[in-house]
């Protein structure tokens, strides 16, 4: 199970990427205002909320008109904000996908009209029209993870054999397959010695998958998983992408009589650094890690992208050679993602201003 690596990444920024952008969304060379149009996938989970906001003051702050829309993980949704968008005149698109292939049809109509397109954090396939990528090392946030299952269950100095579950996530999200790589190179000496074993044998992406994202999806899954291969064996680990899914995750665990406050309890991951499960990761209840991606600097990367290209310039990029779209390697840049646990979380979040201890702690509960 190896998709390729990744291919050049450069270390340091500062490459200029060749552009296509430059005429104004009418077609004609001249001025640009900055006018951007910035596609949502949902509402469901805090990040996009928080990135869609911060996108908008941003841009706004540069002096240009923007409009946010929300595709509610509706691809034709989403399809129909972006092509009202481009009726609307923007001459940029900031889109985190939906589909992952769904949009190459509205993106045509959107080059044909001289706007550039920045896919935003999910890689957009299947088309010509995509003129750059603002994202994290995908690939590194599943290394991360899994790493976190290696130290925590110390397997680099036990036997075993520890019982591990893998979940990824949804499977029209092209940042699925990198997370879940990322997580099953890691582990794959683990799984060839024995001192891990998969009792479920689901070790594809497809099987492990969590269509949307979703909390209740994950928690079905993993519900059944217990019920058909943890009769009397116990589960030590699970491998999971995201936080919403971790918490799925926990909840099945603890309806199966785990309990989060032991310490055996099973060692669960996640990514997002989302105020619930940083609760859970301080007081030592449940998932124990998620992966931080400092979503502050990815707005300011894709901001900065237009930007540049309003001002004439090109955007900086750090990565040529990593993202095939299935038409062309996309000029990147990707930040780094950073693991967090109860021993960091203070210095990585709450010091750095990305959330309070009091949003920490307050946090609601999930709903439904
Ligand atoms: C992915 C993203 C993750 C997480 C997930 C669910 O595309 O990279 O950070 O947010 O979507 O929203």
């Amino acid at each position: 199970m190896h998709l390729s690596r990744r291919g050049l990444l450069f270390g340091s920024a500062g490459l200029a990427a060749t552009s296509l952008a430059g005429c104004g969304a009418d077609g004609e060379s001249g001025a640009l205002t900055g006018h951007t149009g910035i596609a949502m996938p949902t509402t469901t989970s805090d990040r996009w909320v928080v990135e869609g906001a911060d996108l908008e003051k941003r841009l706004k702050g540069f002096g240009y008109e923007t409009i946010l829309s929300y595709g509610e993980d509706n691809v034709e949704m989403q399809i129909e904000q972006i092509r009202s968008m481009i009726d609307k005149g923007v001459e940029f698109l900031i889109v985190g996908a939906i589909g992952n292939d769904s949009l190459g049809a509205v993106l045509a109509e959107a080059k044909n009209k001289g706007v550039t397109v920045i896919a935003y954090d999910r890689l957009i396939l299947d088309t010509p029209d995509v003129d750059y990528y603002a994202s994290f090392d995908n690939y590194e946030v599943g290394v991360l993870q899994a790493q976190h299952i290696i130290e925590t269950l110390k397997l680099d100095e036990r036997e075993g054999p520890f019982n591990v579950e893998l979940f990824s996530g949804a499977l029209d999200d092209n940042n699925s397959q990198y997370f879940f790589m990322g997580g099953l190179d890691t582990l794959e000496s683990y799984l060839y010695s024995g001192v891990v074993q998969i009792p479920s044998d689901e070790t594809e992406q497809e099987p492990t998958s969590t269509e949307r994202w979703d909390r209740g999806v994950a928690r079905e899954r993993m519900t059944q998983l217990l019920d058909d291969h943890y009769g009397e064996r116990k589960l030590h680990a699970v491998l999971s992408p995201y936080d919403g899914i971790s918490r799925g995750v926990v909840e099945a665990l603890v309806a199966a009589d785990y309990d989060p406050k032991s310490d055996d309890f099973p060692v669960v991951t996640g990514q997002d650094a989302e105020p619930l499960s940083l609760k859970a990761i301080k007081e030592g209840t449940g998932q124990s890690e998620t992966v931080f991606k400092d979503t502050r600097k990815l707005a300011e990367v894709a901001a900065n992208m237009v930007k540049a290209i309003v001002d004439g310039g090109t955007p900086e990029v750090n990565d040529l050679g990593s993202y095939d779209n299935g038409f062309q390697f996309i000029p990147a840049y990707l930040l780094p993602p950073v693991d967090v646990t109860a021993e960091n979380y203070q210095e990585e979040i709450v010091d750095t201003g990305y959330l309070s201890e009091g949003e920490i702690d307050e946090a609601e509960p999930d709903q439904g």
